[in-house]
């Protein structure tokens, strides 16, 4: 893509687009609701369009129900020359574009794998996609250029582009993305009918699980409405290993001593180990390859820094980096990931510069 990008559907997704665009590509926005539209444009995502002028490609940003007509609607209006959309659901938009009879040579569907649990421009940011996934999604018909087009626009946004089919996209998606919502909502869900001291007393766990539950309900709806078939199946089976973890439980509350009922339990979390040990940190490094040196930091200006500072001394890259204030202390504990290999030397080097390296970590 070297021409113009018309992006319709300035909600997150769209306005961080035009944000991740900035300087490279003239950005021209549409948004249905002019407030949006407002807000993209004054956050410096792109300029309004104005109907007319035509771009290289289109971008539709709409919510997934609406994709395929908005799609369809461009097409005709031969407003641009390729045309691809980001909705979290391929087959669903396939299936719409082919019941609107819409010819698809021009068609690319696109996913990016970013997002966060505010929806509109205001949670738009222009590094969203960096280093994510963005999967291209061929239609039966679509032309070559209108592949490399959706690849180079993931590119140029900062992602990972890949290409698959929609249907494999489609299952791929079901399990990584729209089974842990299902579970997140859930769990949030279950915490109306607890205790009201169980927030109070509870941890970075709860918070680690239950993010994703902040996400939109009307927007996830859509979502895993459109991809009900594969997901269906996914969500029937943790219904299994949750009712098996359930009679387990039952049989220990009883009985502690029994066995059966405990393997059941240490087989689902040893399974769970290894299930969390196949999910990427961060796009190409694997959890299982990245060790954890904690700090307790207290809450002075230039302490973080310093830490930053002497692993980069060092020689040791941080792959991430976690901070957990402590409620009503001065102080909190920085969590540095680096390579499993790094993990003695840089807990030793911070130690010998006076830092307060907490033991076990791992
Ligand atoms: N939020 C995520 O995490 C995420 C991640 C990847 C892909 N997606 C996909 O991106 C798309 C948009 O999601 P979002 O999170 O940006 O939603 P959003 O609600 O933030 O934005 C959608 C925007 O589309 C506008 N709109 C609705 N109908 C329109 C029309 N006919 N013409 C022009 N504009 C119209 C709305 O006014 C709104 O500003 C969806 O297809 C979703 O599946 C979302």
């Amino acid at each position: 893509v070297t021409g113009s990008v018309l992006v319709v559907g300035t909600g997150l997704i769209g306005t961080s687009i035009g944000l991740a665009l900035d300087g490279h590509r003239r950005v021209l926005l549409a948004d249905t609701d002019a407030g949006r539209l407002g807000v993209a444009v004054g956050r410096g995502a792109g300029e309004p369009w104005d109907g007319k002028v035509t771009a290289e490609l289109a971008v539709v940003a709409v919510p997934p129900t609406k994709t395929a007509v908005v799609l369809t609607d461009l097409l005709r209006r031969e407003v641009s020359e390729i045309l691809t959309h980001v909705s979290s659901s391929q087959t669903q938009v396939q299936l719409d574009l082919d019941a609107l009879g819409t010819q698809t040579a021009t068609i690319c569907g696109g996913h990016p794998l970013a997002g966060r649990e505010t929806a509109g421009p205001d949670g738009a940011t222009a590094r969203l996609f960096e280093g994510r996934p963005w999967v291209a999604c061929p239609l039966a018909g679509t032309s070559e250029r209108a592949v490399a087009a959706v690849t180079e626009l993931a590119a140029a946004c900062g992602a990972e582009p890949m290409v698959m089919s929609p249907e494999a996209h489609d299952r791929a998606v079901a399990a990584s993305s729209h089974l842990p919502q299902v579970v997140a909502s859930a769990l949030g869900a279950r915490l109306l009918v607890a205790d009201a001291a169980a927030v109070r007393v509870s941890g970075p766990g709860l918070q680690d699980t239950t993010r994703i539950a902040a996400s939109d309900a009307g927007l996830w709806t859509e979502v895993l409405t459109a991809n009900a078939l594969q997901v269906a199946p996914l969500v029937a089976g943790l219904a299994e290993e949750l009712r098996r973890v359930a009679d387990a439980l039952d049989v220990l509350a009883v009985s502690p001593g029994d066995a059966a009922a405990a393997q059941v339990l240490r087989d689902m979390l040893v399974r769970g180990n290894a299930g969390r040990a196949l999910v990427p940190v961060k796009q190409g490094v694997l959890d299982r390859d990245v060790a954890v040196v904690a700090v307790r930091v207290p809450d002075e200006p230039g302490r973080l820094a310093d830490l930053l500072v002497r692993a980069a001394a060092a020689g040791v890259n941080v792959e991430d980096i976690r901070v957990e204030h402590l409620a009503g202390r001065k102080t909190g504990v920085v969590e540095l990931l680096v390579r499993s290999v790094h993990q003695a030397s840089l807990a030793a080097t911070l130690a010998g510069s006076g830092h307060e390296v907490l033991g076990g970590g791992g």
